[in-house]
């Protein structure tokens, strides 16, 4: 039977290390403050902002809430961006995804000033984490790894498989566990015998957006699970694992929620005090 990875206990301890920044900060004079932008009101996104205040809070980040119309233009939101980037008390700018579908996300990722891009999206932070620098990781795989560390579960020599290929969890994802000296497949949805690859991994990721799709046919025994998968059903939440399906089998599984979800919160808090940190003196 695996031991689930307690995403919440992890997560409150690394919010106190970032508490504990934050004091440092404060006492030198500076308030780290980290804007947030929703623009629209799709209610997850909208839930998603509010508990990311409420981290900050607790964290002692200011939070500056910035909220938009659905039908704000492009240029409005690339001034708003601009005006954020001059603005030296804002530390971290996160623009929460995704946009209304006529605004060009990219183009706003890229005008956020690598410097300010706590998400760690702007192509400067995944280029930085291509060429093994010091940057801003994406918070998802950053918790991730940093839920690895606190269970002593060291990739090293594994054989990883990633299930999703995207730029904010999939891509990163693969190149963290290589750094981390995992030998890295990363499987999407024209992989050819996806149970069978995934069937070889010491630790698999599952980042695919499907619920309970990874069920025990995938993983092989005393296999490390990760489930980064967030999806609201009818059951509530769930995530891309069936863990009642996958727990018996597996070595170590993070559960959804309070997995994988807390911990990326928790992770913009430290990129943000990081932000703080390189902005001070
Ligand atoms: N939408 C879902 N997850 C995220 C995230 O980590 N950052 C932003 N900006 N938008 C998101």
């Amino acid at each position: 039977m695996a031991t689930i990875i307690d995403g919440n206990a992890l997560a409150a301890a690394v919010r106190e290390r970032a508490a504990v920044g934050a004091r440092s900060l404060r006492d030198r004079g500076l308030t780290p403050c980290l804007a947030v932008v929703l623009v629209g009101d799709d209610p997850g996104s909208a839930s998603y902002v509010r508990m990311k205040e409420r981290d900050c809070a607790a964290v002692g980040i200011e939070s500056r809430d910035h909220r938009l119309p659905a039908e704000t233009t492009q240029a409005e939101l690339e001034a708003l961006v601009d005006a954020l980037n001059a603005d030296v008390a804002v530390h971290g700018i996160l623009v929460q995804m995704p946009l209304p579908a006529h605004l060009d996300p990219e183009a706003i990722i890229e005008r956020i000033s690598p410097a300010k891009d706590v998400d760690g999206f702007h192509p400067e932070s995944l280029g930085r984490l291509v060429r093994g620098l010091p940057g801003f990781r994406a918070c998802t795989p950053a918790g991730v790894m940093e839920m690895l560390r606190a269970y002593d579960i060291d990739p090293t020599g594994m054989r990883a498989v990633v299930v999703g290929r995207s730029t904010i969890v999939g891509k990163p994802m693969a190149l963290l566990l290589l750094e981390a000296n995992a030998t890295v497949t990363v499987c999407h949805s024209r992989t050819r015998d996806l149970p069978g690859v995934c069937r070889q991994a010491d630790l698999l990721v599952a980042a695919i957006g499907r619920p309970k799709m990874i069920d025990a046919s995938y993983v092989k025994p005393g296999a490390v699970v990760i489930d980064v998968g967030i999806n609201r059903t009818e059951e509530g939440m769930v995530g891309d694992v069936d863990f009642a399906s996958v727990q018996p089998v597996a070595s170590a599984i993070t559960p959804v929620p309070g997995g994988v979800g807390p911990m990326t919160r928790a992770m913009l808090m430290v990129n943000t005090i990081a932000a703080a940190e390189a902005a001070c003196c």
